[in-house]
């Protein structure tokens, strides 16, 4: 298949690892899309790819890669049952996935800039779309214009990479999701909070976002050893705490200290969880992820503890 791309239309796929047990991250990102579609991808680009490696003292490498800065580059995703391989060529950036989403593998050769090395998604919990689990018939956007499937929304990952001849080693909570739009994506998005991570035995991911618009659209998904115990667009509420905790948040908002979500697991009861920062991933002004740590559990119950990796988006003046 070889799909129309557009100065106003953009696609990615997201790739991500947190350490269990330190400042370790990483975040791989391979784009379709100029700068018109979406805004923090390289100038006069249409495929690139973008890597941000956080070491254990919490430093951050952040490289984005042009495909082929003077010429049409090219690129190749393919699908093999759920799965799908991509490669950006002239990056050295790739990945692959088995049919049954059970493992995807990203894979870095760049010996110019001296990266290289895997991430290993061992997924411990079932794919999903916006509104419901992965099956036919299912809506496939998060917010008008924007599509969202979650392929990985929890593995156990293993990233062993060489980034600028620095080694990162660790394990820890993974994910991996696609977005797409056929519109720019800021002409539909005034902000939007997205995380995952693990707190105790669930698996959690969260979308809140803010349409141009004003209204409001969520997806909520959680998972227990391997079974969805919610996968809706409604029944969660994602607001940022601490400093800076003015919602909606505004350009000019400083980063909150952390988020507090509600999620409704149905008979299972409301879990409520605590998000607090520890590291600053990326910093763009109109974008910002973090890491950090979650306490919470359903109320009255057990109170867990975990990681978690998520990011915030403010468009608004
Ligand atoms: C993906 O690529 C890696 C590295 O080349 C390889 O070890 C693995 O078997 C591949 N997986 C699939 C599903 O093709
Ligand atoms: C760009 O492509 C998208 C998706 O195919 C389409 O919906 C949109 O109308 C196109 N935009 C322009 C300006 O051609
Ligand atoms: C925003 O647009 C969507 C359709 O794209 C519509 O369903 C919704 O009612 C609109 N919200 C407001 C506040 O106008
Ligand atoms: C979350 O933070 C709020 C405000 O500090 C606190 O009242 C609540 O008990 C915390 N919840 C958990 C589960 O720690």
């Amino acid at each position: 298949m070889n799909p129309e791309i557009n100065a106003t239309s953009f696609d990615w796929w997201y790739f991500d690892a947190v350490s269990d047990s330190n400042s370790c991250a990483i975040v791989i990102v391979f784009y379709m899309s100029t700068d018109l579609g979406f805004p923090f991808v390289l100038p006069l680009s249409t495929l690139s790819v973008d890597i941000f490696a956080t070491f254990e003292d919490g430093t951050l490498v952040f490289l984005p890669l042009n495909d082929a800065p003077l010429s049409a580059g090219s690129a190749t995703v393919v699908t093999d049952g759920d799965g799908s391989s991509g490669i950006w060529d002239g990056t050295g950036f790739s990945w692959n996935g088995t049919s049954d989403l059970s493992q995807y593998t990203v894979t870095i050769d760049y010996p110019l800039l001296g990266i290289s090395g895997t991430l290993v998604l061992n997924s411990v919990a079932p794919a999903h779309y916006p509104c419901g689990p992965n099956q036919a018939g299912e809506n496939l956007e998060v917010s008008p214009h924007i599509g969202w499937a979650n392929a990985i929304p929890d593995a156990n990952a293993i990233a062993d990479f060489t980034v600028l001849g620095r080694e990162l080693q660790f394990t820890g909570p993974g994910y991996h999701d696609k977005n797409w739009g056929n519109q720019p994506f800021i002409q539909n998005v005034a902000s939007w909070y997205w995380g995952h991570g693990r707190l105790g035995p669930y698996s959690l991911v969260w979308f809140d976002v803010l349409a141009a618009n004003g209204s409001e659209y969520v997806s909520s998904y959680s998972a227990i050893n391997g079974n969805i115990i919610t996968a809706s667009c409604t029944g969660i509420k994602v607001r940022p705490t601490g400093e800076n905790s003015q919602y909606p948040p505004v350009i000019t908002s400083g980063n909150p200290q952390g988020f507090h979500i509600e999620l409704d697991l149905g008979s299972d009861g409301i879990l409520e969880v605590n998000v607090t920062t520890n590291v600053v991933l990326a910093d763009a002004l109109l974008y910002t992820r973090w890491s950090g740590t979650m306490v919470g559990g359903v109320k009255g119950g057990s109170v867990y503890t975990g990681v978690a990796l998520y990011e915030e988006f403010k468009f608004q003046e």
